[in-house]
């Protein structure tokens, strides 16, 4: 792997890295130097009849691997974001695997597709169990890490357009995505004095398992983008402090235009 060094010596736990857009996370955060702990649920290879084979197939395995082959450092934890002690157990493990926490990305996400009427409360709880409260209790074991090391570091979670406004049929999504993003942008807030940057962002409509019917109502006007189109937007947000780019919720399809290398933002 060639790095482009800009993570050399940092320390990346990425959520949700099995698949879809939070495995481009790692890859990128490891091509950028970081040593990367891939964390999610999926160890075994789904069978070759799934009739998600083309989505489904990641494991936190799979991942490290392809960044081991390209010559990188990875380790793959597995760990359910809805169970607390699963949470703790990954900042204690990357501690004693690598010594120290720089970047932490909160990926891993759920749909909840239903209208009220026939929501069923275990799909509610589901999306509001992966989507925040898994969110913010990661924060909460990492932090101490963080904090204690003294050089700052970068928190963001992956938000979606559906918490700005309405998705047919999805309130329960919308609500947990609206409620990420105030609880990120609050969390800026109170470790700023630590120089911790936390940062919310948003990829677009991305050809993912998660999106594999592609026929969200509401979207067909967002232009299909593969995981990938991540890679450079994500990478520069690990990069930051609180002292460079904070509190911001920024759209990937703007990086480099409204937001990124270059560009002050005003402070929020
Ligand atoms: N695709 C889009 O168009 C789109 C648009 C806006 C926002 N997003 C957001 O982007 C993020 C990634 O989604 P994606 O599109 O890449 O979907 P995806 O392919 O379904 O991937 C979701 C990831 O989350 C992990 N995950 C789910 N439940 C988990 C749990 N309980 N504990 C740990 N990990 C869990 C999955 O891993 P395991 O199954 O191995 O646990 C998987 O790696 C989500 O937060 C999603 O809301 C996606």
């Amino acid at each position: 792997m060639t790095t482009t060094g800009e993570l050399r010596g940092k320390v990346a736990i990425v959520t949700g890295g099995s698949r879809g857009i939070g495995r481009s996370i790692c890859l990128a955060l490891a091509e950028a130097g970081a040593q990367v702990v891939v964390a999610s649920r999926t160890e075994n290879e789904v069978p070759p009849d799934s009739p998600f084979q083309k989505y489904a197939s990641g494991t936190i395995g799979d991942t490290a691997q392809q960044i081991a082959e390209a010559g990188g450092e990875a380790l793959p934890v597995a760990c359910d974001v809805t169970k607390s002690e699963d949470l703790k157990s990954l900042a204690e493990r990357t501690v004693k695997h690598f010594g120290r926490i720089d970047i932490v990305v909160s990926n891993a996400g759920v749909d909840c597709e239903s209208p009220v009427v026939d929501l069923e409360e275990w799909l509610l709880d589901r999306a509001l169990n992966v989507n925040i409260r898994g969110p913010i209790l990661l924060c909460k074991y990492v932090l101490p890490e963080i904090i204690k090391q003294k050089g700052g570091g970068s928190i963001f979670c992956i938000t979606s357009g559906a918490s700005q406004t309405y998705r047919e049929g999805r309130v329960g999504y919308s609500m947990s995505k609206a409620a990420l993003d105030r609880a990120y942008l609050s969390l800026a807030e109170e470790v700023r004095e630590h120089d911790i940057a936390v940062n919310v962002l948003s990829p677009g409509r991305v050809d993912t398992w998660m999106n594999r019917n592609g026929d969200w109502p509401g979207t067909a006007h967002i232009p299909m983008e593969q995981p990938d189109s991540i890679m450079k937007a994500a990478t520069w947000l690990a990069a930051q402090k609180a002292s460079t780019f904070t509190g911001q919720r920024v759209e990937r399809a703007e990086f480099g235009e409204t937001w990124g290398p270059g560009i002050s933002v005003p402070a929020p």
